[in-house]
């Protein structure tokens, strides 16, 4: 599980775009051995029970009614990760510190968790800093669906000056500012899969629940 064939990014192109347009996309961050383990480890959690549907933070505290995300989280921590999480963990810290250092970011730590999104779910436009999460700085989604067709819905809805809608295609990896850009995810019309992460300027202290 040490090797894998994708190339490390570009870096000056990922700080560059994140810089300039506020995301970036980059497709083969892992390669397809990698992205099957991961599947084997989302299957594991799964038996395990060890998903749970998605809360939601102060930015939405008005909305209590009204489904504001239909996902299921599982966070990640090193201690309990197997070596696919650990792979894919220690190419995000490397970009991180890449980006830290381009960026002059100060970027220090993230967190991330495994989301699954059933058919039929969604997750309503928002941005991913708020006065609780003032530490995120740059938000991460990564894919892992393997099968996805158009029509399939799902897309990453990045609301820049134009509306970009991103495909969670299998090894995609998105970045955008978690301070600036809102998003949302569309409805999906099948299971969707990702490692969803936040690079943050504090160190993380993982919420367990
Ligand atoms: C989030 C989020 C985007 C995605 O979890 O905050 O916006 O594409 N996820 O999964
Ligand atoms: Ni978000």
């Amino acid at each position: 599980m040490s090797t894998d064939p994708s190339p490390f990014p570009n870096i000056e192109h990922v700080a560059e775009s994140l810089a300039d347009k506020g995301f970036v996309v980059i497709d083969n961050f892992l390669g397809e051995e990698q992205i099957q383990a991961l599947h084997e480890a989302i299957a594991f959690h799964r038996e395990e029970d060890n998903f749970r549907k998605a809360g939601i933070g102060n930015a939405h505290l008005f909305q209590v009614d009204k489904e504001v995300r239909g996902d299921y989280i599982k966070w990640i921590s090193r201690g309990e990760a197997r070596p696919a999480t650990l792979f894919f963990m220690d190419r995000m810290e490397e970009l991180m510190q890449s980006l830290s250092r381009s960026l002059f970011l100060s970027l220090k730590d993230y967190e991330c968790h495994f989301a699954i999104y059933p058919p039929g779910t969604y997750y309503e436009k928002h941005l991913d800093q708020f006065k609780s999460t003032s530490n995120r700085k740059i938000s991460f989604a990564f894919y892992l669906n393997r099968e996805w067709q158009a029509g399939d819905g799902g897309e990453l809805r990045l609301h820049l000056d134009e509306i970009l809608d991103i495909e969670p295609l299998s090894g995609r990896l998105a970045l955008f500012r978690s301070d600036t850009v809102e998003h949302e995810v569309l409805v999906t019309a099948k299971d969707r899969y990702s490692i969803t992460g936040w690079m943050r300027d504090q160190p993380t202290n993982i919420p367990f629940y």
